[in-house]
């Protein structure tokens, strides 16, 4: 007996030696160790033994049955681990591999100077408005103090709609449309937005530009105010060194304005002076239309071209270029805000 179960014990274990993969190994656990397996069926022998005979084959049968098991374990283990190893080899991923080469945008140059001016204003307690660019002459030229035959409606000839809407010729209806709203309360906003004026195009003139209104409306507004607001937009565009110059000037929705020039350095070393926007106090008759009395509320406004701006800035010839979409010019510009 004792040799049948050593021949036994022998075949399953060179049996184990031989699996290759975890079905195999199932095959021989249930081969040999399921309730019907050459192992378990040698237990059922017990009962044709004579008593005294059975505690020693019993125990035999058990340790067969063990050491089985324990190759059947050990094999299990390396196996699982062969293949958790080709699964990790066939799934793996080389990270050093270069990825694909996205396209990269960045937003346009008047972008970069539009939301360059918001942060700074935002930061100093500004809120950003906006309006419509189909717009209605009330708002246009009539809030803005400018009646239906006022001569200086000549310099903003724009495309008209019907009688009533055109193309909004500046951005400051937006101050008309925010005072209406504010009803009569102090505000701080700066509207950004395209325009558009009844030009022929060239190199310094564009039938359609951008332009950014500054609009400030409380109790003991001063002309004080306005320049430090200016000569912080102008440092921060340009740099600390540079100077403003304000000219008297004459705007219908303020009294008094000003031209505003910024310094530069000349080629020849000598400082000359660039106009770059229109300001002044708002015009008490603007304040009374948009529902502030002018005895207890003053204020003061101020319009910058965007691309005056670009153009000093980063030394651009042509005012066209920003509506070419000319994609050698663009790329100039990427690395600012990128996207
Ligand atoms: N709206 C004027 C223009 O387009 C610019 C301007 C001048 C705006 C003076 C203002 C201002 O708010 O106070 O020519």
């Amino acid at each position: 007996m004792n040799e049948t179960l050593t021949k036994l014990k022998d075949a399953a274990l060179s049996k184990l030696n031989q699996v290759e993969t975890l079905n195999d190994l199932e095959t021989v656990r249930v081969e040999y160790l399921s309730k019907k397996g050459h192992i378990s069926l040698m237990m059922g022998k017990l009962r044709d033994l004579p008593n005294e005979e059975r505690p020693a084959f019993g125990q035999i049968v058990n340790q067969v049955k063990q050491e089985v098991e324990q190759a059947l374990y050990e094999k299990k283990q390396i196996l699982e681990y062969a293949a958790l190893l080709e699964s990790l080899q066939k799934e793996h991923i080389d990270v050093t591999l270069p990825g694909y080469q996205f396209y990269q945008g960045s937003t346009h140059p008047l972008t970069q100077v539009i939301e360059d001016i918001e942060d700074l204003f935002m930061g100093m307690g500004y809120t950003v408005e906006e309006g419509p660019e189909l717009e209605n002459d009330h708002y246009n030229f009539e809030m803005m103090n400018l009646d239906k035959d006022h001569p200086a409606r000549d310099m903003q000839d724009t495309f008209f709609v019907d009688e009533q809407m055109l193309l909004r010729t500046h951005t400051s209806p937006v101050q008309a449309r925010t005072m209406l709203k504010m009803k009569g309360e102090p505000l701080k906003i700066i509207c950004p937005g395209k325009v558009y004026r009844r030009d022929d195009d060239d190199p310094t003139h564009s039938h359609q530009f951008t332009q950014i209104e500054g609009l400030v409306i409380d109790k003991n507004i001063t002309f004080a105010h306005l320049k430090d607001a200016l000569l912080t937009m102008v440092r921060h565009l340009f740099g600390p060194e540079r100077n403003i110059r304000l000219r008297p000037s004459y705007f219908p929705f303020t009294e008094p304005s000003v031209e505003v020039d910024v310094s530069y350095v000349k080629k020849d070393g000598s400082i000359g002076y660039i106009e770059i926007l229109g300001a002044g106090l708002v015009h008490p008759n603007v304040l009374k239309m948009g529902g502030y009395d002018p005895e207890v509320y003053k204020g003061f406004a101020f319009g910058v071209g965007v691309e005056r701006i670009a153009i000093l800035k980063y030394n651009i010839d042509d005012i066209r270029h920003f509506y070419t979409n000319d994609i050698r010019f663009l790329n100039q510009f990427k690395g600012v805000n990128k996207i």
